[in-house]
């Protein structure tokens, strides 16, 4: 058990990256995409996350759907695919990212000792209810809560008072799990208390926040809440 954990009322979880394998819609279209697979996925991600941040410097907010679109374009030029049909392939796939392989268990094991789940994610409900929809474990959460109802992406403050405003849990309440440092920094910053599920094995940034603990993936989160 990490005390830091104690006062926990809900576990709230980024959705890209952390519960769910950006890197799964690269990979199953692999054959079609050749060997630069690996490189586009790393680069589409990079781009995808630089987008939000620009966009919300600047003020211009557009939904995840499109700026993941967005993203892609770059990269599919960079790399030097013109073919419209991987495009449509890979846009596809994001609308059904493979859970990784210990969320399942992690979330029975939680929802079996009552704890209250949700996901916080800067997908538009349109792309983030498909996924969750077809990993199967949409009745884990009893919200997924998408930055679109603020119209600001992570980690402006706005997006994480989205969750006392759908929960009615204050911030010193929430453990909040993410895979993206910069989300962990971010959410740590405003309140949350925050484990960084580190699954890339990386130095951790050096932003303000901080927080309570790391992981290497999410089975031993339930240990950290001291759920049996
Ligand atoms: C999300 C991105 C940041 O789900 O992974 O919000």
């Amino acid at each position: 058990m990490n005390p830091a954990l104690s006062g926990t009322e809900i576990c709230v979880f980024d959705a890209y990256g952390t519960l769910y394998d950006f890197n799964s819609a690269v990979a199953r279209h692999r054959a079609a995409i050749g060997p630069k697979a690996d490189a586009l996925s790393e680069m589409w991600r990079t781009k995808q996350v630089q987008y939000t941040w620009l966009r919300n410097s600047m003020g211009d907010y557009a939904p995840f759907w499109q700026v993941t679109g967005e993203a892609l374009d770059n990269c599919l030029a960079t790399v030097g695919i013109t073919d419209k049909s991987v495009r449509e392939k890979l846009m596809a796939s994001y609308l059904a990212l493979d859970p990784f392989p210990e969320v399942p268990a992690m979330l029975d094991r939680l929802k079996k000792a009552g704890k209250r789940l949700a996901i916080l994610s800067n997908g538009n409900p349109e792309m983030l209810e498909p996924m969750v929809k077809a990993s199967g474990l949409a009745d884990r959460f009893e919200a997924v809560i998408s930055i679109d109802a603020a119209k600001v992406f992570k980690v402006d403050p706005r997006t994480y008072d989205l969750v006392e405003k759908r929960t009615g849990i204050k911030r010193d309440k929430v453990c909040f799990l993410s895979s993206n440092c910069w989300d962990a920094h971010g959410a740590a910053y405003y309140g949350f208390k925050t484990l960084w599920v580190n699954r890339g094995g990386v130095p951790e940034d050096n932003l303000p926040g901080k927080v309570v603990g790391h992981l290497k993936d999410l089975s031993a989160l339930p240990d950290q809440l001291g759920v049996a």
